[in-house]
């Protein structure tokens, strides 16, 4: 290591121990690690810590709806998500918890440093309590009708459907979330952040550290002014205590960054590291936070008043990022694109989604498309039709007539020459985070390289007696450049890289070792290092996503606007009366929208050779086109009910919460029409 070389700590945001990691999160980590592996590659120092973000409500929820404890909860998520992110091959030097002693220890010295330096405010507020369950409701888990349009089932904090922004006690017919009771209001002592304390360091520091396109959105911050920030919740809460107020906790925001720290302490004290050389207020390393757009204002704003409240060093740079959407809209669980990591995994090799988003990356916050017939066609073109089939192409000659042996001299030096004349400039897109354009430079050298393959025809020479030296100098020079581009490539597609550093005989792709030619030097046998992305592979992550959605959807407890004296369960059947529900299988044949219906779509159901009009409420969940050729269940003996629209026949079967959470039932390939349910 040259001792000029930078020292950098790098983090990705904390992924919520209480749930799985899908493909919008890896779009953040493929970035970061990116970056990461490209600044090892070129020598500097470079450390990337992450952890599991552990507290607050939700996490509490969900162990209790488990019936495991939350630190069973962290432990199984930590191990999950950990297993998801090595098979994306995401290196983290350190993968650690917020619910851990340093994390504590760091929170808690943080706050009483603000608060010894007047930044804590006191204030009785008003919040949403749920009798029932003893607590304080977060906004998202009061539930009710919209006060400006009367939308049903509206969160606490803004209306899905007309989009007010309120406060959880204005909802009509509120309820709680969590066990459907009434919400009453309730007063509680809580502790604020003076964030307007920091408002002449953040304007300075904003117009330094975050990109352009987010300070715009920062200072439309500034200009509504600095609020005040609640840190604390009561109890019960999962999360730390605060140190002076027995029965408040620090609210999840507040630990979750200082989880940056307590996770790189850990690492630090394994690995024989300075950790207050990082993060003393004068620090001369660098710090760098890789973030989502929607985020922004917890690492712009409060972290950066919190590090400079408590004397401690800030981010060099805040690194947002815009959202994944898959085929053009937001990843949705009812069109069946919420595509979790793991669910990827079992079909696709993950270097494809890493070079994807690579090929698509700037520095800015634009939203990333994965389009999936553009990925297959783009991985195949880029990655199997141009970089591999360099290798694949001149391989077999250096073999065969050659003992792996190649030439002893550069028979293009200027061609060579060109390709190293592109190091800097890449080196400087991966640095600025342009990973498109550095695809860009990168995949014209692969062309370069395939067009004097082409045009010198080792195949046509091989065939000539004479030509042999010309053979084994023309192949020479593909397996140069093919040695180039995998070294370029190295930070995106770590495997593939390796299997060239095996194949060429190499040690590693330090950022100058390509600027030595291969010549006179033994390569090993050459083996396909990538294969084509199928359609069949795409489909089959597709259909297991929309399985998996359903079960989860089947399997998930619902919280129903209990209040059961408003809602009672309706008299018991005897068995002879539910026997009376003929249920069968069906397909669907045809859907449409129905003219003037906002809930309803008009389904043609082929039961068996007969065919039935059934209208659905379904249509917040399905498009037409997805219900088309599917089969679900129907109740076949309902009297046909004449409706505004027209006569519906009978009744799917469908169950979910509403909106876009509402699922057919879906039988098994082998169901077929007319079959009866039992
Ligand atoms: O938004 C989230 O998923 C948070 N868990 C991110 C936390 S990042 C850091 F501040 F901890
Ligand atoms: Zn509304």
């Amino acid at each position: 290591m040259s001792n000029n070389s930078r020292k950098i700590l790098v983090t990705s945001a904390l992924p919520y121990a209480n749930g799985a990691i899908h493909l919008g999160h890896m779009l953040e980590y493929i970035q970061t690690d990116i970056w990461v592996r490209f600044q090892k590659q070129r020598g500097n120092t470079c450390t990337y810590v992450c952890a599991d973000d552990t507290h607050g409500t939700p996490i509490m929820l969900k162990a209790t709806q488990l019936g495991i404890t939350e630190q069973q909860l962290i432990d199984q998520s930590s191990e999950e998500h950990q297993r998801d992110f090595k098979a994306f091959m995401i290196n983290f030097d350190n993968y650690y918890s917020t619910h851990s002693d340093e994390n504590r220890d760091f929170a808690a010295d943080i706050y009483c440093k603000l608060r010894d330096a007047g930044h804590i405010a006191k204030k009785t507020i008003t919040q949403a309590y749920d009798p029932e369950k003893q607590m304080f409701l977060p906004d998202r888990f009061v539930k009710g009708d919209c006060p400006k349009c009367d939308a049903k089932d509206q969160y606490g904090d803004n209306c899905e459907s007309c989009g007010a922004t309120y406060s959880p006690i204005e909802l009509k017919n509120a309820y709680s979330a969590i066990s459907g009771a009434k919400p009453i209001e309730k007063e509680s002592e809580h502790y604020f952040f003076k964030l307007g304390d920091f408002e002449d360091f953040l304007r300075n520091w904003v117009d330094n550290h975050v990109q352009v396109q987010m300070r715009n959105k920062l200072n439309e911050w500034f200009e509504a002014g600095l609020q005040n920030w609640d840190i604390s919740r009561d109890a019960p809460y999962w999360g730390f205590e605060i140190p002076d107020a027995p029965g408040k906790y620090f609210y999840v925001w507040l630990d979750a960054p200082v989880g940056y720290m307590a996770s790189f302490k850990n690492w630090c004290d394994k690995n024989d590291t300075d950790f207050d050389e990082y993060w003393n207020k004068d620090s001369t390393t660098e710090l760098y936070h890789f973030i989502g757009k929607d985020i922004a204002y917890f690492h712009s704003l409060f972290w950066p008043a919190m590090l400079e409240g408590a004397g401690l060093r800030k981010p060099s740079g805040v690194f947002c990022h815009g959202f994944v959407t898959v085929d053009g809209k937001k990843m949705s669980k009812s069109r069946g694109t919420f595509i979790m990591a793991e669910t990827y995994l079992n079909h696709l090799r993950p270097e494809y989604l890493r070079y994807y988003f690579a090929a698509k990356l700037g520095s800015g916050l634009d939203d990333i498309d994965l389009n999936l017939e553009d990925f297959r066609l783009r991985v195949n073109a880029d990655l199997v039709n141009k970089v591999i089939n360099i290798a694949s192409r001149c391989a077999g000659f250096i073999h065969k007539k050659f003992d792996g042996m190649l030439s002893p001299t550069l028979s293009e030096p200027a061609l060579f020459q060109a390709a190293i004349d592109k190091s800097e400039i890449i080196a400087n897109h991966y640095e600025n985070r342009e990973y498109a354009k550095a695809m860009r430079e990168i995949m014209a050298i692969a062309d370069s390289a395939n067009q004097y393959i082409d045009a010198a025809e080792p195949w046509v020479l091989a065939k000539q007696e004479g030509s042999e030296q010309a053979v084994q100098d023309c192949c020479t020079m593909g397996i140069n450049l093919f040695n180039i581009i995998c070294s370029y490539l190295s930070p995106v597609l770590p495997q593939v890289s390796q299997d060239a550093l095996d194949f060429l005989n190499l040690e590693n792709y330090a950022w100058d070792n390509i600027k030595t030619p291969l010549l006179d030097h033994k390569i090993n046998k050459f083996k396909p290092l990538m294969q084509r992305v199928e359609e069949s592979k795409i489909a089959a992550i597709l259909d297991e996503t929309k399985k998996n959605l359903a079960l989860q959807a089947a399997t998930t407890p619902t919280v129903v606007k209990t209040p059961l004296q408003q809602e009672p369960i309706a008299d018991t059947i005897e068995f002879s009366d539910f026997a009376k529900v003929d249920l069968r299988i069906v397909k669907i044949i045809n859907a449409e929208h129905v003219k003037g219906a906002n809930k309803l779509l008009q389904l043609t159901l082929d039961l068996d050779g007969e065919t039935r009009n059934v209208f659905a409420g379904i249509k917040s969940a399905y498009k037409p086109e997805e219900l088309i050729g599917k089969h679900t269940v129907m109740v076949a003996n309902l009297a046909t009910r004449t409706m505004k629209f027209g006569d519906s026949e009978g009744m799917v079967l469908a169950a979910g919460p509403g909106g876009e959470d509402i699922w057919i039932l879906e039988p098994h390939q082998g169901a077929k029409p007319g079959m009866r349910v039992k």
